[in-house]
């Protein structure tokens, strides 16, 4: 395996060559990227091997072809693939394949291991005008798209068949060039480390029972996503949550809002940037109980609470020429409460959100947030949080640039 570091544009895509006369420039595109820096392997589906031989791929980026799950050099080729890579690239991908894609079907090597992939998807489609401009298609992409896909849409031009039409392969260089951008987006945040807060906190009453509030954490764990596919190492410290770890980010889990406090002083001694958006419990029970609270034996009027540490106002403080973004969660007037919520915390910049409305209610999968600094406020559209995500890090980047 070559070099799996950030630095420049290196990275390990794995290229699926799928069964239609374009297949030749799939070998083009493996060059392509080689010559970025990337390392690349090869999985073909039976009618790609019509076209160009497997030997051609081996020989090309160094390592055996995956054609059938059954006949590889490893026992089970369609993880091992997918765990080793960042992206995977399928090029050029027939309207057969992209249908397979859209329906979740694994019925050979090369679509088990797309179906597998856990890391940015791109699709290049080439195929006949007709059967590009076929609705059917067409809504095949469209959910492709809405699950994350990236597509490098083909373009006009005299096709294979001898038609002129839409469905010809996008250039050489255009399908490296999004291959590129999918698994080093701009801004590049390589040697940059980010500490990232996600989710709830959990204050325990006594051993079974504890206070807590609503967050998913989905902001939190979009945004960590975000800074790792942008290249910075990501420490997200989280609460509570019930998803999984994005790609290339390492959680420390933690319950309490002092183990909050505890993993974040220790993740942001080595972080360029913290982005804190757990909702972190404001209070904490006093006393909590070691053992549980009978209700008969030792009835619960009231609890006594005491405030925890804050997490955020710690950091500020404690920041110097860092990067330090804060969240609001506020019920109406959220720019103002914002405003006024940077200043009490130190920090650069919060993102204030009206949690109140349904667009931005947590848990929900979209937000409408306003970034305010010192600077002023900027309002930005209602968003899937992932867009969100992505915003915050170009804002990030050009803080730390600053
Ligand atoms: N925060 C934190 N530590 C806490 C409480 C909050 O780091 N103990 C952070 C959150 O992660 C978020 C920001 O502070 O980035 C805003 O949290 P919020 O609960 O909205 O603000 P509060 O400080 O609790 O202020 P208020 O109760 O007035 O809304």
């Amino acid at each position: 395996m070559q070099d799996e570091g950030k630095g420049s544009r290196q990275g390990r895509v794995l290229v699926v060559v799928t069964g239609c006369i374009a297949a030749y420039k799939a070998a083009e595109v493996l060059r392509g990227l080689q010559k970025a820096g990337c390392d690349v392997r090869v999985a073909m589906t039976e009618h790609a091997t019509e076209f160009v031989g497997p030997i051609t791929f081996e020989a090309l980026s160094g390592h055996p072809v995956v054609t059938d799950l059954f006949r590889a050099s490893t026992p089970i080729p369609h993880i091992e693939l997918t765990d080793w890579a960042e992206l995977v690239c399928v090029v050029p991908a027939t309207a057969n394949f992209l249908a397979k894609m859209a329906a979740g079907i694994a019925d050979d090597a090369a679509s088990t291991t797309v179906l597998a992939a856990g890391c940015p998807v791109l699709v290049a489609p080439a195929m006949n005008v007709r059967m590009w401009s076929n609705p059917q298609t067409q809504a095949n992409l469209d959910i492709l798209r809405s699950s994350g896909v990236d597509v490098v849409m083909p373009v006009a031009g005299r096709l294979a068949c001898g038609a002129e039409g839409e469905g010809k392969l996008a250039s050489v260089e255009q399908v490296v060039a999004a291959a590129l951008e999918t698994l080093r987006p701009e801004p590049d945040l390589s040697g940059r480390a980010f500490l990232v807060t996600a989710g709830p906190t959990h204050e325990a009453i006594d051993p079974v029972r504890f206070l807590a509030n609503a967050s998913s954490g989905k902001m939190g764990y979009a945004i960590a996503a975000a800074a790792a596919r942008h290249g910075a190492r990501v420490v997200l410290v989280s609460g509570p949550t019930a998803l999984a770890c994005p790609p290339g980010v390492d959680r420390v889990d933690v319950t309490s809002a002092a183990e909050m406090l505890e993993a974040s002083k220790a993740a942001f001694a080595s972080a360029d940037c913290a982005i804190l958006a757990a909702a972190v419990a404001d209070y904490t029970p006093a006393h909590p109980a070691d053992h549980k609270l009978k209700k008969d034996a030792e009835p619960l009027g009231s609890i006594e609470l005491v405030q925890t540490a804050d997490i955020l106002r710690t950091l500020s403080a404690e920041k110097g020429g860092r990067v330090v973004i804060g969240f609001a969660a506020e019920t109406g007037d959220a720019v103002a409460k914002a405003q006024a919520k940077l200043a009490r915390k130190g920090c650069d910049l919060i993102v204030a959100n009206d949690v109140s409305r349904e667009d931005s209610a947590f848990g929900s999968d979209t937000d409408a947030v306003t970034f305010v600094s010192p600077e002023g406020a900027e309002p930005l559209p209602t968003l899937a949080k992932p867009q969100v995500a992505e915003r915050l890090i170009a804002r990030a980047a050009t803080l730390l640039e600053a």
